[in-house]
């Protein structure tokens, strides 16, 4: 058998209204002064009541940091750090979607007392060194999985972004409360949803870290969010489906977390990085076109997955028939979501598509993992046939 690692977040705690018991965990870990990471959004649909709430019957100090911008700049984080290290705070929770968990993440590293590292340093594989405060990561989107990946991704320019990996942002918590999930309104579900399909889709056909837990993680996950996605999207207030994408989002993460993503996330944070394309959306306008392009490598393993995403369907023929059927009903399935479909829908200037695909070039460390080699003409291609 070939060897691999699998690392996940210390605890998992999967249940509806856990979010009350936020301080009763915090007491039991004895931690004494606790900071919020999360943004406005949140703060203004008060999602985080029901936790503050349990902190103030605890008599337990609280800071909140609300200030967290999708797609955070280092600005928001190094802002983030001042408060927790002037509050004298003994542990972060990271209350919200991607943005405010990767914000909490290097927050906990950071603002430890013993930290000797400034942001620039932590950027790339493995640089971060140290402790970090106790950290929980509270999940109100069911989508980048951030709750159990080692990465922390942060806006460093106009349009570029850094990812910081390291096993230092696997939270001592990860907390999955259905219950702050069921307003999301539905474009968020449905782009936050596929982003994390994608996420599964993409470990299981990682070239060369994909293992039996990876796989298993990407095939429950798949299976939960395809069934689930479009109640959740269309219907709310649905708690079982609204559960069932939390959980798959989880298990899509875990699955990447260890077996990274490739050419779909590759293609998607140009988009991300120019345009300010929501990274779930960014994700599913390219993922069909990418899923083609990677047909003749990885068609067996679509076509493990085909009955899976879709149980209700009759696939049959070869690997390459099934998977392009698989290909099809994904793209109806997006349309279903709602979710635009074209490159040309999002404004974006057909003349534009080579700087993007001269963007795809430089995520290296994701296009090593995509399971066919994608060159700058293939990049364009793809963009070409999504525009
Ligand atoms: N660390 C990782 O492993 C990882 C993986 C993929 C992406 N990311 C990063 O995560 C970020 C994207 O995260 P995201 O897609 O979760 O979105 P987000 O955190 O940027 O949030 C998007 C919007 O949704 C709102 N929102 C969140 N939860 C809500 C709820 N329950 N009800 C109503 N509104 C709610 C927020 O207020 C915000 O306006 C990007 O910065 C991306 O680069 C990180
Ligand atoms: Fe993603």
């Amino acid at each position: 058998m070939k060897a691999f690692t699998f690392a996940t977040s210390q605890s998992i705690i999967c249940e509806a209204g856990a979010a009350a018991r936020l301080a009763e965990i915090c007491q039991q870990q004895g931690y004494q002064s606790v900071m919020f990471v999360t943004d406005p959004g949140i703060k203004q649909l008060g999602l985080h009541q029901g936790a503050l709430d349990s902190f103030d019957k605890a008599n337990m100090a609280v800071s909140i940091f609300s200030d967290v911008k999708a797609d955070p700049p280092e600005s928001v984080v190094l802002e983030a750090i001042n408060i927790a290290k002037e509050a004298n705070v003994d542990a972060i929770i990271g209350f919200g979607g991607g943005s405010s968990m990767d914000v909490a993440k290097i927050v906990a590293l950071l603002s430890h007392p013993e930290c000797k590292q400034e942001l620039a340093d932590i950027y790339g594989v493995g640089n971060a060194k140290g402790k970090r405060l106790p950290l929980i990561q509270v999940p109100t989107t069911a989508g980048t999985g951030s709750e159990v990946t080692q990465v922390a991704i942060v806006t460093t320019g106009e349009t570029t972004k850094m990812g910081a990996v390291t096993p230092l942002f696997l939270p001592d918590f990860a907390i999955l409360d259905a219950d702050l999930t069921m307003g999301l309104p539905p474009h968020v579900t449905a782009a936050t949803g596929v982003d994390a399909m994608v996420h599964a889709i993409e470990a299981y056909t990682s070239k060369d870290k994909k293992n039996p837990m990876s796989d298993l993680m990407a095939k429950e996950g798949l299976r939960l969010m395809a069934g689930s996605i479009q109640t959740a999207t269309h219907k709310g207030t649905n708690k079982k489906a609204r559960e069932e994408m939390l959980l798959g989002a989880m298990l899509a993460g875990q699955a990447f977390a260890n077996s990274p993503v490739a050419a779909v996330h590759a293609l998607a944070y140009p988009l991300g990085g120019h345009f300010h394309i929501p990274h779930g959306l960014s994700n599913s306008l390219v993922l069909p076109h990418v899923m083609r392009f990677n047909l003749n490598d990885a068609a067996t393993l679509y076509a493990e997955l085909a009955p899976i995403i879709f149980p209700k369907e009759n696939f049959t023929g070869t690997d390459i028939e099934i998977s392009t059927k698989l290909v099809e009903l994904i793209e109806a399935l997006i349309k279903d979501l709602g979710l635009p479909t074209t490159l040309r829908e999002m404004d974006i200037e057909e003349s534009f598509l080579p700087k993007l695909a001269e963007d795809a070039m430089l995520q290296t460390r994701l296009l090593v993992n995509n399971p066919t080699d994608v060159t700058l003409e293939d990049a364009l291609t793809i963009y070409q046939a999504a525009y």
